[in-house]
Parts: structure tokens; C-alpha cells; sequence
């Protein structure tokens, strides 16, 4: 490439970025409930995998926990958008807890997915990280039919009972790439292999993955607002080394970028995860203004328009 001072500084602001519709579900949700029916409200984890958004609900009376245990007798929970295990609803429902569940609607539907198969008898192979909270949830749907793959050595450790009857799914936040690796690698275990139905990976993870590979070839740098726990944010920066920047990093606020990242640095790319608020967007924005990267451009590979209705149980009380 031509040499450094050649070149403009500018911005490549990625268009889809930020918020999808589970994640502003899921956050109104808590909001409205504490409008609707005052505070404390429980949340069961991380409502959504981002610090800022999780700060602000506590400072409106949001209560975070890891466990319903956690939860006074009789209180109201909020189930977070990752979604959870029959077992935990179970639990809820011991304890006498008002459960309002914020889990994201493409997040239930791999859930049925699961259940579909299970009753089916097939084994099921469910890509996905593990020790994240949606895996959990949704091999918590049929613990007996469901294998973790997330490595390819957990590839090697699969077993099945009939190699006829085998579907791997998959978390909704992961890389599209990675995904169709693992998959393939399956494959050449089990060729009767079955695919979902329909794809696991929602809308809203694939489309942020093409606005970073539409952008990363022409960027020194890539910076990545989100949180270093929020899995679709972290493959946006594994997406953006794959796919020609330079650098990229994690971050959730613009006071953590490093001045020397951005050292011979003339372009450079801005996206979020779909758990962070465009806020957290233009501070980086900002940062990088008063620094001599005021020429900001969107590279706009989609627009989403998809929008979920609130969960059931809150809209009955809304007026
Ligand atoms: Fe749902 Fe995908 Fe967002 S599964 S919560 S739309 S990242």
C-alpha cells in the first residue's frame, strides 16, 4: 500500500453495527418493568453481555444475580436474551418468582429446534462456546441428546448412537466462517450429517460479520466496541484480522483506547456489537475526531428493519 503519509485519515463507520431486536427487547423489557412495577427488579445474569448497559439498569434498580436462589421469595425475575434451561424455570417457579422471560426470539426458536430433534431421537451436535449462557440454556433442553462441540478436538470426541440420525445447530452469536469449518469437519465423521432447518446464526451476527469483511481490507485499524464477555462483539475482531486489518481490539469505552494504537495509522474501522449502544459508538467517534479522524464514512452492507414484540407476560400489564 502507498506509503502512510499519502494517505487521508478517515473513519469507516460499519452499517449494521450495535443493538439487534433481541438485544433491545431484552433492555426495555427491564426498563418497563421497572416503570411498570417500581423497583428492585431481578435480572437473572447479564441482561445482555455489555457493562454499560448493565451499570445503567443497576442505577434504576435493576438487581443482577447469577442464580434464582438468589431471589427473594414471591419477587419478579427477569430472564436475560441469551435464554435459559427448563431447569431453571423450574426452579422459578419453586421459589413462587413472577418471571418475565426477555430471552431472544431467535435464541427460543434453536431452543425448539433442539426439543424438535431431541423427541425425534436424533443426537445433536450443538456448536458453540463453552461456558457461555445460551449453550447452557439451550442443551438444557434436552441434556441426554445434546454433545458441546466447540473445538476441533471436541470434533474428534463426538460419539454418536446412530450415524444416521445426527443434526448439529448452534449458538446464535458465532462466526459464520468458523462455524462452516466445524462443520465440515463433521462431516467428514458423519456424512449423513443433518443442517438446521434454518440458520442458527441470527441476522443480526451474520450481518455485522459482512460490514467488518467489507471494510477490513482498507483498515490499519479496527476498533470493536463491546464487551470482552459478549461473544458476536469478539468475532467481529477475529473477523477483522481474518479479512486484511492491520490491528484490531475490544473495547468498552473510548477512554480504553491506547494512543499508540493508532501510530501510522490512517484509516480506521468503527463497529459495535450487538449488545452496545450507539452512544459508546460516538465517543469513540469523538476520540477519534479530536485526533485529526474527523472524515467519517458508513459502509452500509444491509438495513435491518426486523423488530420483536415484548414478552407476553409484560405486555398484558402495559397500558
Ligand atoms: Fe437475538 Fe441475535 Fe441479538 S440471537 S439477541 S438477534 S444477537
Amino acid at each position: 500500500s502507498s506509503p502512510a503519509a499519502d494517505r487521508p485519515k478517515r473513519v469507516f463507520l460499519a452499517k449494521p453495527r450495535g443493538y439487534c431486536a433481541g438485544v433491545d427487547r431484552a433492555v426495555v423489557t427491564v426498563e418497563k418493568a421497572l416503570e411498570t412495577y417500581g423497583a428492585p427488579v431481578y435480572v437473572r445474569k447479564e441482561i445482555v453481555h455489555n457493562k454499560y448497559v448493565v451499570e445503567t439498569l443497576q442505577d434504576r434498580g435493576a438487581i443482577f444475580v447469577d442464580e434464582t436462589d438468589e431471589v427473594p421469595e414471591g419477587a419478579l425475575v427477569v430472564f436475560s436474551a441469551h435464554g435459559v434451561s427448563p431447569a431453571v424455570h423450574e426452579e422459578a417457579a419453586e421459589r413462587n418468582l413472577r418471571t418475565i422471560d426477555a430471552t431472544c426470539p431467535l435464541v427460543t426458536k434453536v431452543h425448539q429446534e433442539a426439543k424438535r430433534f431431541a423427541r425425534d431421537d436424533y443426537d445433536i451436535l450443538l456448536i458453540g462456546h463453552e461456558g457461555h449462557e445460551e449453550v447452557e440454556g439451550t442443551a438444557g433442553e434436552a441434556p441426554e441428546h445434546v454433545q458441546l462441540v466447540d473445538t476441533a478436538e471436541d470434533v474428534a470426541k463426538v460419539e454418536v448412537r446412530d450415524p444416521s440420525k445426527v443434526i448439529w445447530l448452534s449458538q446464535t452469536t458465532l462466526s459464520v466462517d468458523e462455524t462452516m469449518i466445524r462443520v465440515e469437519q463433521l462431516k467428514q465423521r458423519f456424512p449423513d450429517l443433518q443442517a438446521p432447518p434454518s440458520d442458527d446464526i441470527c441476522y443480526a451476527t451474520q450481518n455485522r460479520q459482512v460490514a467488518v469483511k467489507a471494510m477490513a481490507p482498507e483498515c490499519d485499524l479496527v476498533i470493536v466496541v463491546g464487551s470482552q464477555n459478549s461473544s458476536n462483539s469478539k468475532r467481529l475482531v477475529e473477523v477483522a484480522l481474518q479479512h486484511g486489518a492491520q490491528a484490531s481490539y475490544l473495547i468498552d469505552y473510548a477512554k480504553e483506547i491506547n494512543e499508540e494504537w493508532l501510530d501510522g495509522v490512517r484509516t480506521v474501522g468503527v463497529t459495535s456489537g450487538a449488545s452496545v449502544p450507539d452512544i459508546l459508538v460516538h465517543e469513540v467517534l469523538a476520540y477519534l475526531a479530536e485526533r485529526g479522524w474527523g472524515e467519517v464514512e458508513e459502509v452500509t452492507t444491509a438495513n435491518e428493519k426486523i423488530a420483536f414484540q415484548l414478552p407476553r407476560e409484560l405486555r398484558k400489564d402495559l397500558v
